[in-house]
């Protein structure tokens, strides 16, 4: 077993996954903007975004002197905001300290949105240490080829620790990384093609009855959204900062099709209304049904819905929208 590491290290030189933007040039900065993105979101979803946010903050010191308001724009559609959140807050918190990024794993976590795992993976990726890791993949991959059951964190993370290899802690890292996507998936492991087999409990016929954890169903929540037109921009409103899409802007929203009318008329007299289909989406934690209602607005009715709404064309709003509350504007934009 004592070559385990060495073995996962040959593999990923052979094999392993290459061309994926953060890999070069493998700098700090890169490597950790790089893995907040791929905390929740796959590879192929990542980069793209990962080239455009480089290419607007190319350093630490860029990203700490963006306006929250842009950033979060920028990632717009690759959810889970509070990460956006957490990362310029973080920038804005080694500006304050010099500006330089931090070298120790130590040091990482004390960064808003770097966990144990996280601060392993950038130190190990971006200066080639031997840092342990513990992201999804790797725990899958470890529990299996110890045996170990996939839930006990502490075990496991000691294993991790163990089995580092004294150098080469990026390809070692990355290894783990490739093999879980590539090879040691959650459904069809390919045992024949993996270089730790050999060893392998899992291989060896030493598997767990799989739990059979049925996901309970997520709750499910209707929301009205209002997408009122005048001049042909539509209004906007920021959304309140601690909900999933806080920092965001979006339609005005609502729990029900009477209180969204009434709101509107109390504001612009009678309207008509066209009412759109009702969209679904799969959000990390509720199915969301989006239920649009469309009005057009006089010119002169616009400043009654004063407050902190804007107009804005939407086609290009200018902030940052949800992904599902984009789709709906391109249509309102489109008809
Ligand atoms: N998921 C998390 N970090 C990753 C990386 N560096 N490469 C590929 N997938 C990842």
């Amino acid at each position: 077993m004592g070559d385990c590491a060495r073995r996962v290290i040959r593999h990923r030189r052979r094999r392993g996954r290459r061309g994926l933007p953060w890999q070069r040039p493998r700098t700090l900065y890169r490597v950790w903007v790089s893995e907040i993105m791929l905390q929740q979101t796959r590879v192929a979803a990542v980069a793209p975004y990962f080239r455009r946010f480089l290419r607007a903050y190319p350093s630490v010191k860029r990203l700490a002197e963006a306006p929250l308001d842009e950033v979060l724009a920028r990632w717009a559609g690759l959810g889970y905001y509070a990460r956006a959140r957490n990362l310029h807050r973080a920038a804005r918190m080694i500006r304050a300290g010099g500006g330089r990024l931090p070298r120790a794993v130590e040091d990482w976590r004390r960064l808003p949105g770097v966990g144990p795992s996280t601060a392993g993976a950038i130190v190990s990726l971006a200066l080639d240490r031997p840092a342990a890791m513990l992201d999804a993949n790797a725990q899958r991959v470890l529990a299996r080829h110890q045996g170990l059951d996939p839930a006990a964190r502490a075990a496991l993370w000691r294993r991790a620790e163990e089995l580092l290899p004294a150098r080469d802690g990026a390809d070692y890292t990355q290894g783990l990384m490739d093999l879980g996507a590539q090879c040691c998936t959650a459904r069809a492991p390919d045992c024949p093609r993996c270089p730790l087999r050999r060893d392998c409990r899992y291989a060896a016929g030493d598997r767990p009855a799989a739990p059979v954890r049925a996901k309970p169903p997520r709750p499910r929540r209707t929301r009205w959204l209002l997408a009122l037109r005048s001049g042909g921009e539509v209004l906007l409103q920021p959304r309140p900062p601690d909900g999933i899409w806080g920092g965001l802007w979006s339609l005005p929203e609502f729990g029900g099709r009477a209180a969204a009318r009434r709101w509107a008329e109390a504001r612009a007299g009678e309207l008509d209304w066209v009412e759109g289909a009702p969209r679904r989406h799969q959000l990390s934690h509720r199915e969301l049904t989006l239920r649009p209602l469309r009005a057009e607005v006089g010119r002169a009715q616009r400043a009654a819905f004063g407050g902190d709404g804007r107009w804005r064309d939407p086609e290009n709003p200018g902030v940052g929208v949800p992904a599902p509350v984009a789709r709906l504007l391109r249509e309102a934009g489109g008809d």
